[in-house]
């Protein structure tokens, strides 16, 4: 009948008490509706499906020092906790600019800050690799300060299509960008033996590269599919036999996630675009301006570590960070993604 009122969607069902997959965290997916419900999963050390965690935030603004009226950028935007807490010291007559490449998750996070009453005239939102920082700066003029938090979100890092973890089933992909550059999938098809060996070593110092390589390579040969996430963690499991019995679950865990962000890294190039905007950086900076980046693993920190050092004794940067900054173990507990990150800063001399 016409007056009668429409019938609610019935809530998504999932075994037991608590839903496991990334479609049954209907709840967590709309924190807006179940905020209550988004705080218990805070509570319980977990980071919400379809939310980023942003890490060492007050130590981050603690290092750039920002003041109203103020220009700078947030390189690496994800779901905009870190922008949030930088706009909230820019305002007022301050402008943030903030990139990120990822084509899926950007809207989401432009359409948050918005609500949240950051709109365009204060913050400029660009899907762009950080690579071509210049892009930025030669348009706003020198920033007062940048700040950069490699790796990824936990948005991307939970949606099983797009396969980052080795954990959901899903496609091999691996992109940032999936309409730019090749999978994780299409790479593991073109490459040799040899190569793929050396990837996994120089990219995340897999000890077990030769043998995981080897037999991905074999299987490829023979005419198998590699194209879901599970399907390469069963190949990396079963190279690993050879480990005694007691090791082997805790060992074949590590080489998974070392191997998958050894192709991560190498399917978003993403040492070669670091490499870039750490060069390009001195040029980005005021006199005085100050650069903060958050990194996630050896190869990224030796990368920041090396460049803000060097530029340092040419009388590039005035200041360093003499040693890294660690997250907080109270930081660490309750946000366990945290536990691996390293913050460094830089003052342009
Ligand atoms: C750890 S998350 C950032 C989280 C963010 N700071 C927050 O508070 O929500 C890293 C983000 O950097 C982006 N990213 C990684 N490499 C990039 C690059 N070369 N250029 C632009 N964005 C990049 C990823 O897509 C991801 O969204």
């Amino acid at each position: 009948m016409d007056d009668q009122e429409p019938q609610k969607p019935r809530r998504v069902r999932y075994k037991g008490t608590h839903p496991k997959s990334f479609k049954e965290k209907y709840k967590e997916l709309q924190p807006e509706q179940y905020a209550d419900d988004v705080e218990k999963v805070k509570q319980q050390g977990k980071t919400p499906a379809g939310m980023h965690r942003s890490i060492c935030v007050n130590e981050i603004l603690e290092i750039l020092k920002i003041v109203p009226g103020q220009i700078g950028l947030d390189a690496t935007l994800g779901y905009g906790g870190h922008s949030l807490e930088m706009l909230k010291c820019l305002v007022p007559g301050g402008k943030l600019y903030a990139i990120d490449a990822d084509p899926i998750e950007l809207p989401k996070t432009r359409e948050r800050l918005a609500a949240l009453g950051y709109g365009p005239e204060i913050v400029d939102i660009r899907i762009m690799n950080f690579s071509g920082i210049e892009r930025i700066y030669l348009e706003s003029g020198p920033l007062n300060f940048v700040l950069a938090d490699l790796g990824v979100s936990s948005m991307q890092i939970d949606n099983p299509e797009r396969g980052f973890s080795f954990k959901i089933e899903g496609p091999l992909d691996l992109r940032l960008n999936p309409k730019s550059g090749k999978s994780a999938a299409a790479l593991l098809k073109s490459i040799t033996e040899e190569e793929l060996e050396e990837l996994f070593a120089v990219n995340s110092d897999e000890p077990y590269s030769e043998q995981i390589a080897e037999a991905v390579v074999n299987r490829i040969k023979r005419g198998m599919k590699i194209e879901t996430t599970t399907q390469l963690q069963e190949i990396i499991k079963e190279s690993l036999g050879f480990i005694l019995h007691d090791k082997r679950k805790e060992e074949v865990k590590k080489s998974c996630q070392r191997c998958f962000q050894a192709l991560r890294i190498a399917v978003n190039d993403e040492f070669g675009a670091l490499d870039k905007f750490l060069e390009k950086l001195p040029d980005a900076l005021v006199s005085g301006g100050r650069v903060a980046i958050l990194s996630f693993h050896s190869g990224e920190d030796r990368r920041v570590k090396k460049s803000f050092q060097s530029l340092f004794r040419e009388g590039i940067y005035s200041e360093v960070a003499p040693d890294p900054i660690r997250p907080s173990a109270e930081e660490c507990n309750t946000n366990p993604r945290a536990r691996s990150a390293k913050l460094r800063w830089a003052i342009k001399a």
